[in-house]
């Protein structure tokens, strides 16, 4: 029967790979694409949700972590690092447990959730807890890497762009063409950079590895939308943010590595970065779980609560295709659904072991 092989290997065409390429992978992409009921209602435009939480870590990294470990183990590395607000240690540990690499992961500290981190711990990677951001444990890591044996697998390894652009080819080949507006969050810009690599690649002749020209695979590229959380939005302010701050700890980012890239993307496509509040963004996450039945972990949620701000502005025309990143799971982070709106605890209704009072607290006569 067939099974989907990962992303390498579906898309061994428009990689750097050959046939004698060890890969490393653990089943990674061909995530569903959702159509989203009630944002489409409300838009008049066709939504629909690309559910990365469902890669085998539960966020999106993983596509760019078969092409890292991958390239790790071509270049013989023994050990790797990478910095993290929780996802790509996540990932990285995964993927370099199968791979027999060592895995160093650099956090900040107290700002990861206990999902990720728990991830990062089972596979054995060697979790740091730096006393600091996210843009200082990257900085420590491209210097870790730069003077010691150790390859880096954040996305400023080229080798991850490369993975994480399938996303835009897994869109492309489940709607037929690039649809009009692509909208994600982000964070350190690795993945708007990434999809907007892929799309382009996908609307072009393209040459690969083997000097044969592809033709062609959609007739456009979309409209790229990025969204940053408010406390953390330096692409949308213009300049680094020292102390970035939102509960959206997976983007909790003031200076990302990839910003010219991500700029680009935005103005060859005609599009927008903008930013959430995170009032929002928890608003956004309530409506995945709540109208559309897909669960995520808060940063996830910036490019729904995106796409809902710059509709009630008026700014989201009717009659489009508009797909949406969801980043990661929602067990990634669980707590923000045991909390209503005001911040008050969910408490459980308590019941009697008894069916009368089970069917009277639902409610049923
Ligand atoms: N959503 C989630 C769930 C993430 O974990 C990240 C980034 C992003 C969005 C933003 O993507 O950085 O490519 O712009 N997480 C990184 C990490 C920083 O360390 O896991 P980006």
């Amino acid at each position: 029967a067939h099974q989907w092989r990962g992303v390498i290997r579906e898309y061994a065409d428009r990689l750097p790979v050959d046939e004698n390429t060890k890969v490393i992978t653990l089943g990674e992409g061909g995530t569903p694409l959702v159509f989203a009921p009630a944002l489409s209602e409300l838009t008049g435009s066709e939504v629909y949700l690309k559910v990365e939480g469902m890669n085998p870590t539960g966020s999106f990294k993983d596509r760019g972590m078969t092409m890292a470990m991958t390239a790790a183990v071509a270049a013989g590395a023994k050990a790797v690092v990478c910095a993290s607000t929780g996802n790509t240690s996540a990932s990285a540990a995964a993927y370099a447990t199968q791979a027999g690499l060592k895995c160093a992961v650099l956090v900040p500290d107290g700002k990861i959730s206990m999902g990720k981190l728990s991830q990062a711990i089972a596979h054995g990677a060697e979790l740091l807890q730096v006393d600091g951001n996210f843009d200082n444990c990257l900085e420590v890591a491209r210097k870790l890497s730069e003077n010691y044996p150790v390859f880096l697998v954040n996305s400023v390894n080229p080798a991850r762009i490369e993975g994480q652009k399938t996303g835009a080819f897994e869109v492309v080949d489940y709607l037929g063409d690039a649809p009009d507006y692509h909208v994600l969050p982000v964070g350190n810009a690795g993945n708007i950079t990434a999809y907007w690599k892929g799309y382009k690649e996908y609307c072009s002749e393209y040459t690969n590895q083997a000097g044969e020209k592809l033709a062609p695979v959609s007739t456009k590229t979309p409209i790229m939308w990025g969204f940053q959380a408010a406390g953390a939005a330096p692409i949308v302010l213009g300049h680094p943010v020292t102390e970035p701050d939102t509960i959206a700890t997976a983007i909790r980012i003031g200076n990302p590595a990839s910003w010219k890239q991500a700029e680009e993307a935005r103005d060859e496509s005609g599009g927008i970065i903008d930013s959430v509040t995170d009032e929002q963004i928890l608003a956004a996450h309530r409506w995945l779980s709540s109208r559309e039945g897909v669960f995520v972990e808060p940063g996830s949620a910036a490019g729904v609560a995106g796409l809902i701000k710059q509709h009630a502005a008026g700014n989201v025309p009717a009659g489009k295709k508009i797909v949406i990143t969801v980043t990661g799971h929602g067990l990634k982070d669980p707590d923000w659904a045991l909390k209503t709106e005001d911040g008050s605890p969910v408490a459980p209704t308590k019941v009697e072991f008894d069916v009368v009072s089970v069917a009277s607290a639902l409610g049923l006569s």
